[in-house]
Protein backbone atom coordinates (compact mmCIF):
# COMPACT_ATOMS: atom_id res chain seq x y z
CA UNK A 1 0.00 0.00 0.00
CA UNK A 2 1.35 3.53 -0.59
CA UNK A 3 2.02 6.17 1.56
CA UNK A 4 0.75 8.44 -1.10
CA UNK A 5 -2.63 8.94 -2.57
CA UNK A 6 -2.59 10.33 -6.14
CA UNK A 7 -5.23 13.09 -6.62
CA UNK A 8 -7.63 13.87 -9.61
CA UNK A 9 -5.20 16.87 -10.29
CA UNK A 10 -1.77 14.77 -10.37
CA UNK A 11 -0.74 15.83 -7.03
CA UNK A 12 0.32 13.65 -4.46
CA UNK A 13 -0.44 13.88 -0.94
CA UNK A 14 0.94 11.35 1.97
CA UNK A 15 -1.69 9.28 3.36
CA UNK A 16 -1.47 10.36 6.96
CA UNK A 17 -1.49 13.74 8.21
CA UNK A 18 -0.77 15.83 11.77
CA UNK A 19 -3.73 18.27 11.86
CA UNK A 20 -3.22 21.24 14.32
CA UNK A 21 -6.82 22.37 15.01
CA UNK A 22 -6.86 23.87 18.47
CA UNK A 23 -3.08 24.06 18.98
CA UNK A 24 -2.32 27.84 20.38
CA UNK A 25 0.50 29.42 18.44
CA UNK A 26 2.05 30.18 21.43
CA UNK A 27 5.60 28.09 20.92
CA UNK A 28 3.13 24.66 20.99
CA UNK A 29 2.21 24.55 17.43
CA UNK A 30 6.26 25.02 16.31
CA UNK A 31 6.76 22.15 18.76
CA UNK A 32 3.95 19.62 17.78
CA UNK A 33 4.74 20.22 13.92
CA UNK A 34 8.62 19.87 14.95
CA UNK A 35 8.08 16.55 16.49
CA UNK A 36 6.02 15.52 14.08
CA UNK A 37 8.67 16.03 10.93
CA UNK A 38 11.22 14.24 13.42
CA UNK A 39 8.98 11.27 13.73
CA UNK A 40 7.92 10.79 9.62
CA UNK A 41 5.46 13.36 8.96
CA UNK A 42 5.21 14.92 5.62
CA UNK A 43 1.50 16.42 5.93
CA UNK A 44 0.58 18.86 7.86
CA UNK A 45 -3.26 20.11 8.43
CA UNK A 46 -3.95 24.17 9.48
CA UNK A 47 -6.41 27.13 8.48
CA UNK A 48 -7.00 30.36 8.91
CA UNK A 49 -9.26 29.91 11.54
CA UNK A 50 -6.54 27.88 13.67
CA UNK A 51 -4.84 30.34 13.91
CA UNK A 52 -1.35 29.19 13.62
CA UNK A 53 -0.49 29.34 10.08
CA UNK A 54 2.82 30.54 10.95
CA UNK A 55 4.25 28.46 13.40
CA UNK A 56 3.46 25.60 11.33
CA UNK A 57 5.45 27.41 8.49
CA UNK A 58 8.07 28.30 10.84
CA UNK A 59 8.59 24.75 11.97
CA UNK A 60 8.55 23.40 8.51
CA UNK A 61 11.34 26.34 7.29
CA UNK A 62 13.62 25.20 10.66
CA UNK A 63 13.44 21.53 10.04
CA UNK A 64 15.96 21.09 7.54
CA UNK A 65 13.64 19.46 5.28
CA UNK A 66 13.48 20.60 1.67
CA UNK A 67 9.95 22.29 1.09
CA UNK A 68 9.17 19.65 -1.69
CA UNK A 69 9.60 17.33 1.25
CA UNK A 70 6.48 18.01 2.79
CA UNK A 71 3.03 18.44 2.21
CA UNK A 72 1.05 21.26 3.37
CA UNK A 73 -2.67 22.09 3.42
CA UNK A 74 -4.69 25.10 4.69
CA UNK A 75 -8.14 26.66 4.89
CA UNK A 76 -9.73 29.88 3.35
CA UNK A 77 -11.96 30.76 6.39
CA UNK A 78 -16.18 31.82 5.78
CA UNK A 79 -15.59 35.34 6.56
CA UNK A 80 -13.40 35.79 3.42
CA UNK A 81 -15.74 34.15 1.59
CA UNK A 82 -16.72 36.10 -2.01
CA UNK A 83 -14.55 36.38 -4.91
CA UNK A 84 -12.37 39.64 -3.77
CA UNK A 85 -12.06 38.70 0.18
CA UNK A 86 -11.34 35.29 -1.05
CA UNK A 87 -8.26 36.60 -2.98
CA UNK A 88 -7.10 38.82 0.15
CA UNK A 89 -7.68 35.81 2.82
CA UNK A 90 -5.17 33.52 0.32
CA UNK A 91 -3.14 35.80 -0.05
CA UNK A 92 -2.74 36.31 3.65
CA UNK A 93 -1.93 32.17 4.16
CA UNK A 94 0.17 32.65 1.91
CA UNK A 95 2.01 35.39 3.63
CA UNK A 96 1.35 33.62 7.27
CA UNK A 97 3.13 30.09 6.00
CA UNK A 98 5.93 32.18 4.11
CA UNK A 99 6.51 28.43 2.27
CA UNK A 100 6.18 30.11 -1.39
CA UNK A 101 2.87 28.36 -2.09
CA UNK A 102 0.45 25.76 -0.38
CA UNK A 103 0.06 22.38 -1.36
CA UNK A 104 -3.46 22.58 -0.49
CA UNK A 105 -6.09 24.52 -0.61
CA UNK A 106 -9.50 23.93 0.91
CA UNK A 107 -12.65 26.00 1.17
CA UNK A 108 -13.44 25.21 5.14
CA UNK A 109 -17.03 25.50 5.44
CA UNK A 110 -19.70 25.44 2.31
CA UNK A 111 -21.58 28.83 3.12
CA UNK A 112 -21.99 32.20 1.97
CA UNK A 113 -20.64 32.72 -1.09
CA UNK A 114 -18.69 29.41 -2.19
CA UNK A 115 -18.92 29.81 -5.90
CA UNK A 116 -16.94 33.28 -5.93
CA UNK A 117 -14.33 32.14 -3.26
CA UNK A 118 -13.93 28.97 -5.44
CA UNK A 119 -13.23 31.14 -8.83
CA UNK A 120 -9.86 32.85 -6.76
CA UNK A 121 -8.91 29.10 -5.60
CA UNK A 122 -9.05 27.87 -9.41
CA UNK A 123 -7.51 31.29 -10.29
CA UNK A 124 -4.37 30.66 -7.53
CA UNK A 125 -4.39 27.26 -8.75
CA UNK A 126 -3.39 28.61 -12.14
CA UNK A 127 -0.57 30.78 -10.87
CA UNK A 128 1.03 27.88 -9.24
CA UNK A 129 0.62 29.49 -5.61
CA UNK A 130 -2.06 26.46 -4.80
CA UNK A 131 -0.82 22.96 -5.91
CA UNK A 132 -4.36 21.76 -5.15
CA UNK A 133 -7.83 22.60 -4.21
CA UNK A 134 -10.63 21.52 -2.30
CA UNK A 135 -13.56 21.61 -0.51
CA UNK A 136 -14.32 20.54 3.25
CA UNK A 137 -17.79 19.76 5.11
CA UNK A 138 -19.63 19.29 1.66
CA UNK A 139 -22.57 16.72 2.43
CA UNK A 140 -24.53 15.02 -0.51
CA UNK A 141 -26.98 17.75 -0.92
CA UNK A 142 -24.47 20.84 -0.85
CA UNK A 143 -21.72 19.21 -2.89
CA UNK A 144 -24.50 18.54 -5.72
CA UNK A 145 -25.55 21.91 -5.17
CA UNK A 146 -22.27 23.90 -5.71
CA UNK A 147 -19.66 21.44 -7.29
CA UNK A 148 -21.31 21.38 -10.75
CA UNK A 149 -20.74 24.56 -11.31
CA UNK A 150 -17.22 24.33 -10.73
CA UNK A 151 -14.97 25.21 -13.44
CA UNK A 152 -11.76 23.06 -11.98
CA UNK A 153 -13.49 20.17 -9.65
CA UNK A 154 -12.22 19.46 -5.85
CA UNK A 155 -9.03 17.07 -5.14
CA UNK A 156 -10.48 16.00 -1.93
CA UNK A 157 -13.62 16.59 0.42
CA UNK A 158 -12.39 16.75 4.06
CA UNK A 159 -15.81 15.65 6.22
CA UNK A 160 -15.67 13.63 9.35
CA UNK A 161 -15.60 10.40 8.57
CA UNK A 162 -14.33 6.66 9.98
CA UNK A 163 -15.37 3.32 10.54
CA UNK A 164 -19.11 4.01 11.91
CA UNK A 165 -19.75 7.08 9.42
CA UNK A 166 -18.21 5.75 6.15
CA UNK A 167 -20.29 8.59 3.90
CA UNK A 168 -21.19 5.75 1.09
CA UNK A 169 -23.93 8.44 -0.17
CA UNK A 170 -21.03 11.16 -0.42
CA UNK A 171 -18.57 8.76 -1.51
CA UNK A 172 -21.24 7.79 -4.66
CA UNK A 173 -21.92 11.78 -5.42
CA UNK A 174 -17.84 12.22 -5.82
CA UNK A 175 -16.79 9.25 -7.72
CA UNK A 176 -17.38 10.59 -10.65
CA UNK A 177 -15.46 13.40 -10.22
CA UNK A 178 -12.70 11.29 -8.44
CA UNK A 179 -13.04 13.54 -5.46
CA UNK A 180 -11.03 11.98 -2.51
CA UNK A 181 -11.89 11.63 1.17
CA UNK A 182 -10.21 13.65 4.06
CA UNK A 183 -11.12 11.66 7.04
CA UNK A 184 -11.17 14.13 10.31
CA UNK A 185 -12.15 12.59 13.33
CA UNK A 186 -10.58 9.28 11.61
CA UNK A 187 -10.78 7.79 15.47
CA UNK A 188 -13.98 8.36 15.75
CA UNK A 189 -12.43 11.64 18.60
CA UNK A 190 -12.16 8.85 20.58
CA UNK A 191 -15.53 6.88 20.57
CA UNK A 192 -15.27 3.75 22.73
CA UNK A 193 -17.83 2.10 20.42
CA UNK A 194 -15.02 2.09 17.93
CA UNK A 195 -12.14 2.01 19.87
CA UNK A 196 -12.84 -0.92 21.91
CA UNK A 197 -15.21 -2.43 19.74
CA UNK A 198 -14.45 -6.38 19.56
CA UNK A 199 -13.33 -6.71 15.43
CA UNK A 200 -10.89 -3.88 16.25
CA UNK A 201 -9.69 -5.21 18.81
CA UNK A 202 -9.15 -8.92 17.47
CA UNK A 203 -7.29 -7.36 15.07
CA UNK A 204 -5.12 -5.56 16.88
CA UNK A 205 -4.36 -8.37 18.64
CA UNK A 206 -3.38 -10.29 15.25
CA UNK A 207 -1.53 -7.81 13.81
CA UNK A 208 0.15 -6.73 16.80
CA UNK A 209 -0.99 -3.05 16.44
CA UNK A 210 -2.89 -0.67 18.42
CA UNK A 211 -6.72 -0.26 17.85
CA UNK A 212 -6.09 3.48 15.89
CA UNK A 213 -3.28 2.06 13.83
CA UNK A 214 -5.93 -0.62 12.66
CA UNK A 215 -8.73 1.87 12.18
CA UNK A 216 -6.27 4.03 10.03
CA UNK A 217 -5.37 1.12 8.13
CA UNK A 218 -8.64 0.33 7.44
CA UNK A 219 -9.10 4.11 6.39
CA UNK A 220 -6.14 4.17 4.25
CA UNK A 221 -7.08 0.96 2.43
CA UNK A 222 -10.54 2.41 1.64
CA UNK A 223 -8.60 5.28 -0.07
CA UNK A 224 -9.38 7.76 2.48
CA UNK A 225 -6.19 10.28 3.36
CA UNK A 226 -6.51 10.51 7.20
CA UNK A 227 -6.05 13.25 9.58
CA UNK A 228 -5.49 11.25 13.09
CA UNK A 229 -5.08 13.38 16.66
CA UNK A 230 -3.02 12.36 19.79
CA UNK A 231 -1.43 13.88 22.54
CA UNK A 232 0.20 10.80 23.18
CA UNK A 233 3.81 10.79 21.40
CA UNK A 234 4.07 7.17 21.43
CA UNK A 235 0.76 6.80 19.37
CA UNK A 236 1.64 10.38 17.18
CA UNK A 237 4.56 8.10 15.70
CA UNK A 238 2.60 4.78 15.50
CA UNK A 239 -0.22 6.51 13.66
CA UNK A 240 1.99 6.72 10.35
CA UNK A 241 3.46 3.55 11.19
CA UNK A 242 0.91 1.35 9.50
CA UNK A 243 2.50 0.51 5.98
CA UNK A 244 4.06 -2.82 7.32
CA UNK A 245 0.33 -4.55 7.46
CA UNK A 246 -2.65 -5.11 5.29
CA UNK A 247 -6.16 -6.07 5.94
CA UNK A 248 -7.58 -8.97 3.91
CA UNK A 249 -10.43 -8.23 1.69
CA UNK A 250 -12.72 -10.44 4.81
CA UNK A 251 -11.96 -8.11 7.15
CA UNK A 252 -12.41 -5.05 5.49
CA UNK A 253 -15.65 -6.33 5.06
CA UNK A 254 -16.32 -6.79 8.78
CA UNK A 255 -14.92 -3.52 9.68
CA UNK A 256 -17.47 -1.50 6.98
CA UNK A 257 -20.17 -3.51 9.28
CA UNK A 258 -19.66 -0.87 11.47
CA UNK A 259 -20.96 2.06 9.88
CA UNK A 260 -24.10 3.31 11.02
CA UNK A 261 -24.33 5.96 8.74
CA UNK A 262 -24.25 8.71 11.05
CA UNK A 263 -21.45 11.06 12.47
CA UNK A 264 -21.80 13.77 14.83
CA UNK A 265 -21.76 16.70 12.65
CA UNK A 266 -24.70 17.69 10.77
CA UNK A 267 -23.73 20.72 8.20
CA UNK A 268 -27.40 20.28 6.50
CA UNK A 269 -28.49 21.70 9.42
CA UNK A 270 -30.37 24.77 9.46
CA UNK A 271 -28.21 27.89 10.83
CA UNK A 272 -25.28 26.22 10.50
CA UNK A 273 -23.48 28.49 8.00
CA UNK A 274 -24.94 31.68 10.07
CA UNK A 275 -23.95 30.34 13.49
CA UNK A 276 -20.29 30.04 11.96
CA UNK A 277 -20.12 33.11 10.33
CA UNK A 278 -21.30 35.11 13.54
CA UNK A 279 -19.48 33.24 15.86
CA UNK A 280 -16.14 33.13 14.34
CA UNK A 281 -14.52 36.65 13.27
CA UNK A 282 -10.80 35.58 12.72
CA UNK A 283 -10.02 39.17 11.63
CA UNK A 284 -11.57 42.68 11.35
CA UNK A 285 -11.11 43.30 7.83
CA UNK A 286 -14.51 43.34 7.52
P1 LIG B 1 -4.82 10.49 22.82
O1 LIG B 1 -4.65 11.98 22.57
O2 LIG B 1 -4.74 10.15 24.27
O3 LIG B 1 -3.93 9.65 21.95
P2 LIG B 1 -9.80 11.77 16.30
O4 LIG B 1 -8.50 11.86 15.55
O5 LIG B 1 -10.81 10.92 15.61
O6 LIG B 1 -10.34 13.13 16.72
O7 LIG B 1 -9.53 10.96 17.67
C1 LIG B 1 -8.72 11.48 18.66
C2 LIG B 1 -8.83 10.59 19.87
O8 LIG B 1 -8.28 9.30 19.58
C3 LIG B 1 -8.09 11.12 21.05
O9 LIG B 1 -8.90 10.83 22.19
C4 LIG B 1 -6.80 10.27 21.09
O10 LIG B 1 -6.35 10.13 22.42
C5 LIG B 1 -7.27 8.97 20.54
N1 LIG B 1 -6.19 8.27 19.81
C6 LIG B 1 -5.28 8.79 18.98
N2 LIG B 1 -4.49 7.86 18.44
C7 LIG B 1 -4.91 6.68 18.95
C8 LIG B 1 -4.49 5.34 18.77
N3 LIG B 1 -3.50 5.02 17.96
N4 LIG B 1 -5.18 4.37 19.46
C9 LIG B 1 -6.22 4.70 20.28
N5 LIG B 1 -6.64 5.95 20.47
C10 LIG B 1 -6.01 6.94 19.82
Amino acid sequence: MEKEVLLNDGVKIPAVGLGVFLIPNDGSTYKAVSEALKAGYRHIDTAAAYFNEEEVGRAIKDSGLKREEIFVTSKLWVQDFGYEHAKWGIEESLRKLDLGYIDLYLLHQPYGDVLGAWKALEEYKEKGLLRSIGVSNMTPKIYKKYVPEFRIKPSVNQVECNPTFLQKELRSAMEKDNVRIEAWYPLGHGDNNLLDNETVIRLSEKYGKNVGQIILRFEVQEGFIVLPKSTNPERIKGNIDIFDFELTEDEMKEMEKLDTGKGTHDPDAPGVGESLLSRYKIHNKW
